[in-house]
């Protein structure tokens, strides 16, 4: 079964070819560069990026998975959450693919998508019937369990995301967009005292990052000359306290050995280390995507569809399916 899969739910074209569960070829345009000039992502620039350049991508992800397009059995795109603009890019160019080959059209969400991401290559089988999932993204910050591909929603923030904490931080400090790895690699390089950042109080298994981020902005407009090592390290602790004090929460209440943690701040180095030392002892399976999987990319997309098919739980999609901007839980 060839799988072509699209994802356009914000600033990157992405385009896969998969051979059932294997990803044959990923291609994938980053707009950051077109975003950055303007400290954030403008949704009519992405949409208009997408059209621009999704067309030369599929040829590239044929070429590179030596596959014709009339060897495409399966037509995937991304359903929501995301800008709406931009997922429908993708949505058109997916419902035109499958209609001039004949082929089926799937939808699928781009979350969900995420959640899953830590196990592309694998066999149904051989992912975790029940599991943690931890999703931290520019997006998303959400806590829940996955049971036999039913995902229960235990908590989600109350206000910013992680990611976006992360990137609303680094532009206080005058640091490009998306901040989150800059930061990460300034405290990384700090080894002196913290800043003690106001931690939010959280209820149940919620988040809350807005209040960080503000007790940072005030302390930079008391301290002129701060350090940005040492408010990066301070923030990034602050914020990664909170997702171990959550997790350890959901692992100790639900007794659950396997987590998947997805989304672009899963690549953070102190969440990935902080992870496996403070769960170290409870002998959990930490399931992190491979580096390329960890951003929005659309093998994760075809990945999905994949799992969902061999399960039979996934329906054709008809022409008058349309996209969605929140996440849905099932
Ligand atoms: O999942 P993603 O690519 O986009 C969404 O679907 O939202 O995540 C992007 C986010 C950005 O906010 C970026 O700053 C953050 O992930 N990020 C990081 C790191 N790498 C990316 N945050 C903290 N540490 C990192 N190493
Ligand atoms: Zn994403």
């Amino acid at each position: 079964m060839r799988i072509l899969s699209i994802e356009t739910s914000c600033d990157d074209t992405s385009i896969a070819i998969l051979d059932n569960n294997k990803v044959l070829s990923l291609v994938t345009h980053s707009q950051i560069e077109e975003h950055n000039k303007f400290g954030g992502i403008i949704p009519e620039l992405a949409s208009r990026y997408h059209s621009l350049n999704i067309h030369s991508l599929i040829e590239k992800a044929l070429i590179d998975s030596k596959t014709k397009l009339d060897q495409v059995d399966k037509i995937v795109v991304t359903q929501g959450p995301g800008l709406v603009n931009s997922l429908q890019i993708g949505m058109i160019v997916a419902k035109t693919l499958a209609q001039t080959l004949d082929k089926p059209l799937y939808t699928i969400d781009h979350i969900h998508s995420h959640i899953y991401s830590p196990f592309i290559g694998k066999e149904v089988n051989e992912i975790p019937k029940q599991f943690l999932f931890l999703v931290v993204s520019g997006g998303h910050t959400m806590l829940g369990i996955s049971k036999d591909n039913k995902l229960s929603v235990l908590g989600q923030t109350k206000d910013d995301a992680i990611g976006e904490a992360f990137d609303k931080v680094a532009k206080i400090m005058g640091m490009d967009y998306p901040g989150g790895p800059e930061i990460d690699k300034r405290a990384k390089n700090y080894k002196g005292e913290l800043v003690s950042f106001t931690p939010a109080k959280l209820q149940n298994f919620e988040f809350s990052f807005s209040g960080i981020k503000s007790s940072v902005l005030n302390y930079t407009l008391k301290n002129k000359k701060y350090d940005k090592d040492q408010v990066s390290a301070s923030f990034q602790k602050a914020a990664v306290d909170q997702i171990i004090f959550q997790v350890k929460k959901a692992v100790k209440k639900y007794k659950i050995k396997d987590i998947s943690i997805s989304g672009g701040v899963a690549a953070n180095s102190e969440l990935q280390e902080r992870l496996k030392k403070e769960l170290f002892k409870d002998k959990i399976n930490l399931h992190f995507p491979e580096r390329k999987y960890i951003i929005d990319n659309a093998a994760m997309i075809g990945f999905m569809a994949y799992i969902k098919l061999k399960k039979h739980i996934i329906k054709e999609s008809d022409f008058e399916i349309d996209s969605y901007p929140q996440f849905k839980e099932n």
